[in-house]
């Protein structure tokens, strides 16, 4: 399991702040909130109920072991959980061309339409060994189907049948690629009407490609069922879940308006990414109070220890104090490094000699923390005891969990994103589609130059 340590954000450690026993005068309302999310049982906790994703996925799993890449074409929601899975569960060179992966599939995601970026994807990858991943809740989302539409077109002139390099994962009955899909005989997978996009990555958006490349997706799920046993259940002042929920709302209600997190390990750097989007777009609201507008949300920012120490850390102690600290830190690397014992006469290198590298990052990962409590700048530290499945399935759901309980604690709507919808039409008017002219004109004149 999952390993939390809050000491540096309470104010025996720090030079301010809040103490564990204030910060337990308003568990109740924390508790009540989660029991409250559990209760209404929002999609992201309804499909741990069933194994109904996991066998969709697995029904195709001799099809998809045929392919030696598959390529997701998505964005947001539809993406960064498959980036994620990628980067925690497989190691860092599992895509070079030199790695033997056993003849598991190695796994790309295109999530936005910068053509150098597709270009460099698809010049690593032979496309008729290629499963292209269309994934769309909305089967709308401009960038995924702009993508879709240029590999269409590549398969199309390379002769090859399009049914059998598509892969079409979206809304159970609506949208374009399911009208396509039923069209064309294109294989389709089941984005859960109840999941949105943030939330989606363990239903088949996650596993499918996670399954193409040898994750065990069962231990995944088996993770996140963990999760919410601990989670839904630990007593408030043993309870990770609101310990964190009210640090963070604590921390919003004095003007951190930033919540950092900063893994000491580039396999769980990504995670943090997973993490900005689900922090930023379910939180990030404005809502009515008696008639006047109240904005929320926190802004997540992702660091990677060490390298940021170098570039951030002069800011996060001694810049303004509006900032909390969640560090990931991995007890057990796949592999280590013991620094050789050189220059003995040289101080400045003779302590490094005889340590592992996972020491020394690890230590910088404590010091780092401690020097922000001494700066006051409070910091929490989740370890993974060693980076498999089951742990970044209990991560994934514990902060997805997080999330809807901040949602209900900050009376907002986490499941939406009514923000993201004005530029998107106003992109829409800019690039012609029927319907937006009327729009586009309100905006242009003299914005557009
Ligand atoms: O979390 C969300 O709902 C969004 O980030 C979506 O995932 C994103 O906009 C992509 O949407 P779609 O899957 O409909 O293409």
């Amino acid at each position: 399991m999952l390993e939390f340590d809050f000491s540096l954000a309470f104010k025996e450690n720090l030079k301010s702040g809040i103490s564990f026993e204030e910060l337990m005068e308003h568990s109740g309302v924390a508790m009540t909130a989660l029991r409250k999310v559990i209760d209404s049982k929002p999609g992201f906790i309804r499909i741990l109920g069933t194994d109904k994703y996991i066998k969709e996925v697995e029904d195709i799993a001799d099809w998809l072991g045929k392919f030696d890449n598959i390529v997701v074409l998505g964005i947001g929601g539809s993406a960064l959980g498959n980036i994620a899975l990628h980067t925690s569960l497989k190691p860092l060179n599992w895509n070079s061309s030199g790695y033997d992966r056993k003849g598991k599939a190695r796994v790309f995601v295109v999530d936005n339409v910068d053509p150098e970026f597709l270009e460099a994807t698809l010049s690593e990858i032979e496309i008729s060994k290629t499963l292209f991943n269309v994934i769309s809740k909305s089967g709308t989302t401009a960038e995924a189907m702009a993508n879709y539409l240029i590999v269409r077109g590549i398969l199309d002139k390379e002769g090859l049948v399009p049914a059998d390099h598509l892969l079409f994962t979206t809304d159970p009955e609506k949208g374009v690629l399911r009208k396509i899909a039923q069209e064309e005989g294109i294989k389709t997978l089941t984005i859960p009407q109840d999941v949105g996009g943030r939330f989606s990555v363990l239903t088949p958006v996650g596993l499918a490609s996670a399954l193409a490349e040898g994750i065990d997706i069962r231990a995944l799920y088996h993770g996140a069922r963990i999760a919410l046993e601990r989670y839904g259940n630990l007593e408030a002042r043993k309870n990770p879940l609101i310990i964190n929920a009210l640090l963070h709302l604590d921390a919003m209600k004095k003007g951190k308006s930033i919540s950092v997190m900063m893994p000491y390990s580039n396999r769980l750097y990504l995670l943090a990414d997973w993490y900005r989007q689900l922090w930023a777009e379910s939180l990030g609201k404005k809502y009515d109070l008696d008639g006047n507008e109240v904005f929320t949300g926190q802004t997540p920012v992702k660091a990677l220890g060490a390298v940021d120490q170098h570039s951030q850390i002069q800011l996060y102690n001694e810049g303004p104090k509006d900032k909390i600290v969640t560090f990931l830190r991995l007890e057990k690397f796949l592999t280590d490094y013991e620094i050789p014992r050189l220059y003995t006469d040289i101080n400045a290198l003779s302590y490094l000699g005889g340590k592992s590298l996972s020491t020394l990052l690890n230590s910088e990962q404590r010091g780092t923390a401690f020097a922000l409590a001494k700066n006051g700048v409070p910091n929490l530290t989740i370890s993974f005891p060693v980076l498999n499945e089951e742990h970044v399935g209990e991560f994934i759901f514990y902060y997805e969990l997080l999330t809807a309980v901040m949602g209900e604690l900050l009376h907002i709507n986490p499941y939406d994103q009514p923000g993201v919808e004005l530029g998107k039409k106003i992109t829409y008017g800019l690039m012609g589609r029927d319907g937006y002219e009327e729009l586009l004109n309100e905006y242009s004149g003299d914005h557009w130059g």
